[in-house]
């Protein structure tokens, strides 16, 4: 990566447990599908050319690049410094280190954006999330759309299940506490999104069965890092459990390509108070 980040406005780094456990060059080796599977949620967006919109979870930037392309202006906020770094190296024109449970508390968070967007991202903001959607809502004009993808009830339940009986095997009680996933249903997201002044005008939980460009232990190398922390220091306890893990999945294989059951919950919320 080159030094070259002069397009990140001043960063405000708000989150100290999670910002760089992501890596940005595992994401486009391991993850390249995430993105481009967004593309159903951008046409959802339906961006228009006068619009200002915010990238909640940007990752590094390659769906902000594409809203770019149909919007005025997009301000591409993420957690992670390292991902942040990433897109604005890839052209982004606003990038900035924002946690979302804190953008209710930030300058964007001032009502002029037209449409908040979300691909893949507010699942791992499981502290707080309905202080991310009001940040959200804080940040949007009345009127203005949220719209986005996120894990949902039964994600990747089998991996999940998998790294939660390896961490009890290992004498870990309660491994959800390493658990850093929020996959809501339909009924308990619209009830927050009502709750915080939206109007749900879609919400619907989508099974999607994904082949990934990786193994089941590259895939936990990259999104399932937050159960490894009781190992931090034990590389080969970590890729026990990884192995353990894809071990008990054998038969998520379809001629050598590995799959996962991912369900997406995808909306679209007008902001009405
Ligand atoms: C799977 S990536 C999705 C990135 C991008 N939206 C895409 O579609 O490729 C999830 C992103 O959420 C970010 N993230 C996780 N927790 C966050 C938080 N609390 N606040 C803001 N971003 C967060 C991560 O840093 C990561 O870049």
């Amino acid at each position: 990566m080159t030094n070259d980040i002069s397009p990140i406005s001043s960063p405000t780094i708000d989150n100290k447990e999670q910002d760089d456990t992501w890596s940005s060059q595992k994401y486009v080796k391991n993850a390249s599908f995430v993105p481009v599977l967004g593309a159903p949620v951008v046409k959802l967006l339906d961006p228009q050319a006068h619009e200002r919109i915010l990238d909640l979870g940007a990752g590094d930037g390659v769906l902000t690049i594409e809203l770019e392309k149909k919007c005025k202006s997009v301000v591409a906020i993420d957690s992670s410094s390292d991902m942040i770094r990433a897109a604005a190296i890839i052209g982004c024109q606003d990038a900035r280190v924002v946690d979302g449970h804190d953008l209710v508390d930030n300058a964007l968070a001032n009502g002029d954006f037209d449409a908040v967007f979300s691909n893949a991202a507010l699942h791992w903001m499981k502290k707080d999330p309905v202080r991310v959607i009001q940040g959200v809502n804080k940040s949007l004009k009345t009127g203005g759309r949220f719209v986005a993808e996120m894990g949902g009830h039964m994600n990747v339940a089998e991996v999940r299940g998998g790294l939660h009986a390896a961490l009890k095997k290992r004498g870990i009680n309660n491994p959800e506490q390493y658990d850093p996933w929020f996959f809501p249903g339909v009924n308990t997201y619209k009830r927050m999104l009502e709750e915080s002044g939206f109007r749900v005008d879609y919400i619907e939980l989508i099974p999607r069965l994904t082949p990934l460009s990786t193994d089941v232990a590259g895939w936990i190398d990259t999104f399932g890092f937050m159960f490894m922390k009781p190992f931090e220091n034990n590389e080969e306890e970590k890729k026990a459990i990884a192995q353990e893990v894809q071990n008990n999945l054998t038969f998520s294989q379809d001629e050598g390509v590995w799959h996962i059951m991912y369900v997406r919950l995808r909306f679209k919320a007008t902001k009405i108070n």
